[in-house]
């Protein structure tokens, strides 16, 4: 099987915000498993529920290993980093993860509750979206609670259509081809 990854290195880049603020945006590494711990850590519950569709106190420790180590030919995570006055932390992260010999990718994207309204997910996600179709998927989709209204816009605005899931009346499925030619990051 051809390595998607091949060719496409990502090279890590600044962000600027709606705010004038910047973030630098850069692929996971293994040594952000602290980094995301405390960027979970400070998400209020509704983000938590939202982006994991459970309510979750703690990060499992198998879910912050396999967050930090994405299998390169069927997945890719960014992070955005705050490199202001405090240090680097994490504020936003943007990830798609595929079955085995699939060309559809699922995403999910999550930004920190105080960096909200600053078009970081959207700008995220375009980017992630831009990765996907440049390492060979053919179709990107989200599975997002209905009651999610600000990602079900953010989607609709980045093109996405946004469909009832079958098999859970909560859940909206929102999908994008991506073919060549067509942008993501116009945001
Ligand atoms: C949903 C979520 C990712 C949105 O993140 P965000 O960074 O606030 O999203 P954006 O800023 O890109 O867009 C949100 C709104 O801000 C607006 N916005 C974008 N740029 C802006 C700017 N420069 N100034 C002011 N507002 C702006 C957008 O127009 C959008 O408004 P709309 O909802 O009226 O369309 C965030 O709320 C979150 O992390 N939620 C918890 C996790 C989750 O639900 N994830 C989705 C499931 S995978």
């Amino acid at each position: 099987m051809q390595d998607k990854s091949e060719g496409t290195n990502f090279a890590p880049f600044n962000m600027p915000l709606g705010d004038g603020r910047e973030v630098l945006v850069r692929e996971i590494t293994e040594d952000d498993k602290a980094g995301l711990l405390a960027a979970f850590n400070r998400l209020s519950a509704d983000a938590r529920y939202t982006r994991f569709m459970a309510a979750m106190r703690e990060l499992p420790e198998a879910m912050l290993e396999h967050a930090t180590h994405p299998a390169v030919e069927r997945e890719f995570a960014l992070v955005a980093l705050d490199t202001g006055n405090e240090g680097p932390s994490i504020v936003g992260g943007a990830r798609y993860a595929a079955a085995p010999g699939s060309d559809t990718c699922e995403f999910a994207v999550t930004v920190a509750d105080d960096w909200h309204r600053l078009g970081l997910a959207s700008k995220l996600l375009g980017t992630l979206i831009d990765i996907a179709r440049r390492r060979g998927f053919r179709h990107m989709e989200g599975y997002v609670l209905s009651s999610n209204t600000g990602m079900r816009r953010l989607a609709k605005r980045l093109g996405f259509a946004d469909v009832p899931c079958p098999d859970d009346a909560t859940l909206r499925v929102v999908t994008l081809a991506l073919q060549e030619g067509v942008r993501g990051c116009d945001v």
